[in-house]
């Protein structure tokens, strides 16, 4: 059986995308790892520390577990990479080349490699962004994440590697908080409103941002990375949507379950990264080189967050 390897899988992402291929693989088929050292819970077991930035090591994991596909999901996040643009750099960068240079030493068959909407920038159209379009971020997350994708088209022209991803809009999810970025306002309100029936939002009322919601996001990944090599044209950089929304039309959203629910606005320096980014994404090429299509709208994305959050909280 293939057996994959998951950095930074003790992430929001990491947490569910872990679990899906475990069902997919099976249990033992995926080695997850990540730079934290204790409190690993059982269902991320087996498990290796790994900072991606040592090499060494990482060859290592993949030699003793005999690796053939990597998902490599270690990253630093746009708001902290505002806050430590050096350890951004060295993480995303650095990071990316050790798993494309072990993966190209040591024959691994596939690297899944997530992107974000945070390539593009002010002069990108706003509106059902294009696949191909003016990339100028202006984070320092965004560049890594503009040069990422560069690097890995380069292995794929230059080595034949198999190496793919999304540029993934800010997504939504109840297992595991989000890591430090210009969307975690979409998580952190649905747990104010449940908590505390108010929340202060970081970004102003009428900012609107591409999303979606974490069962979309895994589903479409692993989706993506089963597609058949030969079938796409793009690799590394696919535009993928699922819903977008101002913060006060989640707010509304959340009123109709919890009446009482109060938003105030008090915006800090995610707003002008905010500012910088798309409201929404054209897909077309996912959907139409892969299959992509999304299934919650803001909706379902809503009821069920709050159902689960709810249980979860209770606990
Ligand atoms: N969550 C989103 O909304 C979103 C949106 C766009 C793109 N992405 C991309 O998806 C990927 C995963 O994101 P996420 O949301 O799960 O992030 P996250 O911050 O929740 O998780 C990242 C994980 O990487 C680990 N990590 C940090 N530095 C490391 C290092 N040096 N070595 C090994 N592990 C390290 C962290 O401990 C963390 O568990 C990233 O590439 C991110 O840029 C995420």
């Amino acid at each position: 059986m293939t057996k994959i390897l998951v950095t930074g899988a003790l992430g929001q992402i990491g947490s569910e995308l872990t679990a899906a291929l475990k069902k997919i693989y099976g249990e033992k088929n995926v080695i997850t790892s990540d730079v934290k050292t204790s409190d690993i819970s059982e269902e991320f077991l087996p498990y290796e520390t790994l900072n991606v930035l040592d090499k060494t090591r990482l060859a290592e994991i993949v030699k003793k577990h005999d690796i053939k596909i990597i998902y490599h999901l270690a990253a630093i996040l746009s708001a902290t990479g505002e806050k430590n643009p050096n350890l951004c750099w060295d993480v995303n960068m650095t990071g990316l080349h050790n798993v494309l240079e072990v993966a190209r030493e040591l024959a691994v068959k596939q690297i899944i490699c997530p992107s974000s909407i945070a390539v593009f920038g002010p002069e990108t159209p706003r509106d059902n962004t294009p696949q191909e379009t003016v990339i100028l971020p202006k984070t320092m997350y965004g560049l890594t994440k503009a040069a990422g994708e560069l690097l890995c088209d380069y292995y794929v022209a230059k080595f034949g590697l198999d190496v793919r991803g999304t540029r993934y809009p800010g997504l939504i999810s109840h297992k595991t908080l989000p890591g430090g970025g210009t969307t975690d306002y979409a998580v952190e309100i649905f747990y104010e409103a449940i908590k505390k029936k108010s929340y202060t939002c970081f970004l102003e009322s009428g900012t609107t941002l591409p999303m979606m919601y974490m069962p979309d996001a895994i589903r479409g990944t692993i989706q993506l990375a089963e597609t058949d090599f030969s079938k796409l044209k793009n690799h590394s950089n696919f535009n993928f949507a699922g819903i977008s929304f101002s913060c006060a039309e989640l707010a509304d959203e959340i009123k109709k379950h919890i009446p009482d629910f109060k938003i105030d606005y008090a915006p800090d320096f995610r707003q002008q990264i905010a500012n910088s980014w798309p409201r929404s994404i054209d897909d077309s090429e996912a959907r139409k080189q892969w299959g992509w299509k999304v299934e919650y709208d803001l909706e379902k994305m809503t009821k069920d967050m709050i159902f689960n959050l709810k249980k979860k909280l209770q606990n």
